[in-house]
């Protein structure tokens, strides 16, 4: 089925790096806000019988729901067959409980208005922790991918024996996934957060790799209290400054500065979102996934796209 990628505002470059990958063309799509700030939306080609690929990373997530929305129908009412959205960071994952009475579940409520729009979702390494996989929430096929491999050559080529640090129970997910990939060792510590902004995290016990590097690896970088808290330790050890490692640069208010100021090494993202801090590229791997959703999205399945 032929394919064709969508960029949302503030997407275009991550977009021409996955149609390169899909051997797709972009397609030219107007956005802008009328006065009253409502978005105009206007896709610009015609897309019959193509699987149309929605790119929008959710940072800052609720502006930019409604334009991936609209996008979708747009798509559809320029033939397309199928509309897929790719989230290379996919927000709304972290509230997956109720601590309070009277909290939104996020994590499920955000999916329903996402699937309500789109046939299938590709993201890299949602933050799942107490949901178990992305189709437990998610209404439509649901890839996740992840940016493991890509890490961990970069960690390999630039930093000499490694000793990878995940800074919570959740990040043991991403940094044993890491470290298996180039034979090093890693331990995941415990996190205790008491609010936004107030976290406190376990000492790590380095004594058996003292000469190591240590890599924190974390899934987001938000506040960046998680990995500010991380590197302090790690400096009152006397280990060699560590190199942080976030798959999704988030960086909310100062955090970039605050990491560097506790004593971070070097700060290094994959362009999930993009960022200063971007130096793994994860376009490919995002690919294979939109190449892996279409096997599960009804209607682009051979028995069904032949009808
Ligand atoms: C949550 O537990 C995630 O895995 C990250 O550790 C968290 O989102 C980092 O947030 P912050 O940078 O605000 O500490």
């Amino acid at each position: 089925m032929k394919r064709a990628v969508l960029a949302l505002p503030g997407n275009a470059a991550f977009a021409e790096l996955l149609a390169e990958h899909l051997e797709a063309a972009v397609i030219p799509t107007e956005f802008r806000a009328f006065p009253d700030q409502e978005t105009y939306v206007r896709v610009d080609a015609d897309c019959t019988d193509r699987v149309v690929f929605l790119v929008a990373t959710l940072d800052r997530p609720d502006p930019k729901v409604l334009p991936i929305v609209f996008a979708a129908a747009a798509a559809r009412s320029r033939g397309a067959r199928a509309v897929v959205l790719v989230a290379p960071y996919l927000a709304y994952m972290r509230q997956d409980i109720a601590f309070l009475p009277g909290e939104a579940i996020t994590a499920q409520v955000f999916p329903q208005i996402i699937g309500s729009a789109v046939d299938g979702l590709v993201t890299m390494d949602p933050h799942l922790h107490r949901i178990a996989t992305l189709e437990d929430v998610y209404p439509v096929p649901a890839v996740n991918t992840h940016a493991a491999p890509a890490i961990a050559a970069w960690v390999h080529e630039r930093v000499n024996d490694p000793v990878f640090v995940g800074p919570d129970v959740e990040s043991t997910q991403w940094v044993s996934a890491v470290a298996r990939e180039i034979a090093a060792p890693y331990m995941a510590l415990e996190k205790v957060r008491r609010g936004d902004r107030d976290v406190e995290v376990s000492i790590p016990d380095l004594a058996a790799h003292r000469d190591r590097t240590p890599v924190i690896v974390d899934d987001i970088i938000s506040t960046a209290h998680t990995m500010v808290h991380t590197v302090r330790h790690l400096r009152t050890l006397g280990t060699p400054a560590p190199v942080c490692v976030g798959v999704h640069g988030v960086f909310a208010d100062d955090a970039e500065r605050a990491l560097r100021q506790a004593g971070a090494a070097q700060i290094v993202t994959t362009n999930t979102i993009a960022h200063p801090t971007n130096a793994i590229d994860v376009s490919a791997i995002l690919a294979a996934g939109c190449d892996e959703v279409l096997e599960r999205v009804a209607c682009c399945t051979p028995d069904r796209a032949a009808t």
